[in-house]
């Protein structure tokens, strides 16, 4: 395993172990609202301190952009860090959270790492080098068709206003698909793709880091990822398809003629 991988690893269990440690407590957590239905706790911003003691440790020019606490300036190397993927769920005590770790260099995406700490699964990924759980080596599914997919997605719950062009996706994705699963927490429905578990996923409006690593894990388990409109604009749009290659192109195909000019440009 790459060195910055396992610091990578180090760090998400370093964060884990902190959302294990406070989830028996939810009612007695200190909880803001950022926006609406935004919520950060004590939690979020003591997984993410942890998370960049360890890498600060390791690689102290390193740059870091984080969800609560924004950019820390360094060199061409930037992680990006979610340290509570999901926390309307955790808050809910619903069991489906993540830890999420990327490193751009130069911009690319080299490495990522996905922690579920309640389930122990650690999914990571190195450009070039595939993707994994644990130590086992993960594919994306094999379904080419949607006819009997099973698909992931998340719901606009902050800004809705593309909701009607979203639920317009999903009418027409519903039709042929299996089921389609609101799990919430984006990074581990990317993680659930690159396992096959999911056969592909879409979401509109993510950040950065929901998105960064699961975007690596799809793509090194042989997948594909895009923008919503298929380009590769998908990091700095935030509104995503991945899947299998034959699977996306479909759902690209499906999903095309619900596009406002606000989710293509
Ligand atoms: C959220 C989760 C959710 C997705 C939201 C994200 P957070 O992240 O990934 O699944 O639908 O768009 O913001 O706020 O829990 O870190
Ligand atoms: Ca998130
Ligand atoms: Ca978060």
């Amino acid at each position: 395993m790459h060195p910055m991988i396992n610091i990578a690893v180090r760090a998400a269990r370093a964060a884990g172990s902190i959302l294990l440690r406070y989830s028996d407590r939810i009612d007695s957590l200190n909880i803001t609202t950022k926006h609406r239905n935004d919520f950060v706790t004590e939690v979020d911003r003591a997984a993410e301190q942890a998370i960049i003691q360890v890498l600060q440790n390791a690689y102290p020019d390193h740059a870091i952009l984080c969800e609560e606490s924004g950019l820390h300036k360094g060199n061409d190397f930037q992680w990006v860090i979610d340290p509570l993927d999901g926390t309307t769920n955790y808050l809910h005590g619903f069991p489906q959270f993540s830890v999420s770790i990327a490193l751009k260099h130069k911009g690319v995406l080299e490495h990522g790492v996905v922690y579920d700490p309640l389930r122990e699964e650690m999914f990571t990924a190195s450009r070039g080098a595939g993707a994994l759980l644990n130590d086992r080596r993960l594919r994306v599914s094999v379904r080419k068709r949607l006819e009997g997919a099973l698909l992931g997605t998340g719901i606009p719950y902050r800004d809705q206003s593309q909701l009607d062009a979203y639920l317009g996706m999903l009418r027409d994705l519903i039709k042929d698909a299996a089921g389609v699963r609101r799990p919430g927490s984006a990074a581990l429905d990317f993680a659930y793709v690159a396992a096959g578990r999911l056969d592909g996923f879409w979401e509109i409006g993510l950040s950065e880091w929901d998105l960064a690593a699961g975007a690596l894990l799809v793509k090194e388990a042989g997948g594909v990822v895009s923008d919503i409109s298929g380009g590769d604009r998908y990091l700095e749009t935030g509104n995503v398809i991945a899947g299998s290659l034959k699977l996306h192109a479909e759902m690209v195909k499906i999903i095309r003629p619900h596009l406002t000019d606000h989710l293509r440009a």
